[in-house]
């Protein structure tokens, strides 16, 4: 309560002036080509109410971004909407109270009949009252492949994760790079976490991140994980980019031949004026295991004092699961849609595929939602060891790892 009681008191100073609109500073880490795209869609939807979008772009990734986010909120610095995963990052701020309660709109307006899968919502929730809206569905379990690149090698584009691995050395006679990886901390263990679902599959991703079973983590599949991710790291060598979007234009660019990454890549293979299966090939759970974890996109309204901004808020709130906004978002983001209910009819094929195994049921929830922040820190830093010091071994990393999974909260 002493926060909002600070927090008001701050937000008085600077309510908006404006007589019938209200602008609202909108914070989110969406800055490469594809997410500046889809982004603006929010924006132009939310500016055609007569109300006005701040935007609050913040450059480097969520992992920089949030801290950003988190301090400013807690600061009594509050934007009026900010981006967080679907997932517990930000549980605390929520229970500060420093959060926005929506759950009148979205009773209101149903949203629980229309939010699919359920698991979105549930981590809106907190104690039965919902703090956030669920604007897509993005999933991680990709390997997205340059067909020029394998041109260029002389060998057929891969379709599974060990054809990609056998085709390595005919990529780097050529000089390419055989995977793109850039150095933001979520990248590596990124990448390692598709390896584990894709070839170990979802009951063992279930016992480490859901049961945080040590053991499990300790044991052999997981060493076939991480011998997986040894090649991986062999074969990334001499990828130096920074942003994961340069590693994508590396294989937008046929300079590399793939890269594990989400399916926010799509974006940018669609601002380059690629299309899949002519210019790129995706293959889900690594042409292996077809199967897509449901994390995403959220969007928090942090509490603020001024009544025209928090009834815009509520405008904004319910205007990002309109149907005709989540087709004109999720096209140009590369994500799938909150609601089954709407037409896709002009997804491309990489989305087709996704949503196809979303319908099939073939889902498993984000480490996000089943890890704290500070868990899934200390396994980022881990990867981003590993994948950069050759001198690590596979089995020294998985000791840490299985002792970080056994001490997770
Ligand atoms: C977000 C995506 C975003 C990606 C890269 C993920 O955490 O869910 O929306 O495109 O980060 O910035």
């Amino acid at each position: 309560m002493k926060h909002i009681g600070t927090l008001l008191g701050a937000t008085a100073l600077c309510a908006a002036s404006s007589l019938s609109a209200a602008e609202l500073e909108v914070t989110h880490w969406w800055t490469s080509g594809g997410e500046a795209a889809a982004v603006a869609e929010f924006a132009k939807a939310f500016n055609a109410t007569g109300n006005k979008w701040v935007d609050g772009a913040i450059a480097g990734g969520g992992g920089t971004a949030r801290p950003i986010m988190i301090s400013r909120i807690t600061g009594g610095d509050p934007m009026a909407a900010t981006q967080f995963n679907h997932g517990r990052q930000a549980e605390e701020l929520v229970e500060a109270g420093l959060m926005r309660d929506l759950t009148d709109i979205a009773n209101a307006e149903g949203w629980a009949d229309i939010v699919h899968p359920s698991s979105l919502l549930d981590s809106c929730t907190l104690d039965g009252h919902i703090y956030c809206v669920p604007v897509n569905i993005h999933s991680w379990q990709w390997l997205w492949l340059s067909n020029k690149a394998f041109a260029d090698a002389g060998v057929a584009v891969p379709t599974s994760w060990d054809e990609f691995v056998a085709a390595a050395p005919a990529l780097e006679a050529k000089g390419i790079i055989p995977l793109a990886m850039g150095q933001q901390s979520w990248q590596s263990s990124g990448a390692f976490n598709v390896l584990m679902v894709s070839l170990a599959g979802a009951d063992l991703f279930l016992k480490v991140y859901g049961d945080h079973d040590a053991d499990v983590a300790a044991g052999a599949e997981v060493a076939r994980v991480f011998a997986a991710a040894d090649d991986a790291r062999k074969m990334a060598a001499n990828s130096s980019v920074q942003d994961w979007n340069q590693a994508t234009n590396l294989v937008i660019t046929g300079k590399a031949g793939g890269q594990i990454m989400g399916d926010w890549a799509q974006g940018e293979f669609q601002v380059a004026g690629q299309v899949a299966g002519t210019d790129y090939t995706c293959l889900p759970g690594l042409g292996v295991n077809e199967i897509i974890s449901t994390g995403g996109d959220a969007f928090y309204f942090p509490v603020l004092a001024d009544e025209e901004q928090t009834a815009a808020q509520g405008e904004l709130a319910s205007l990002m699961l309109k149907p005709e906004v989540q087709v004109n978002f999720n096209l140009k983001k590369g994500s799938l849609p909150v609601r089954g209910d709407i037409d896709l009819s002009a997804a491309n094929d990489c989305m087709k595929k996704g949503l196809e195994i979303l319908a099939a049921g073939n889902v498993i929830p984000d480490p996000n939602q089943l890890m704290s922040p500070d868990s899934l820190g200390q396994i980022n830093d881990l990867f981003v060891e590993f994948f950069n010091d050759a001198s690590i071994t596979a089995a020294d990393a998985q000791a840490r790892f299985a002792e970080i999974v056994g001490n997770a909260d």
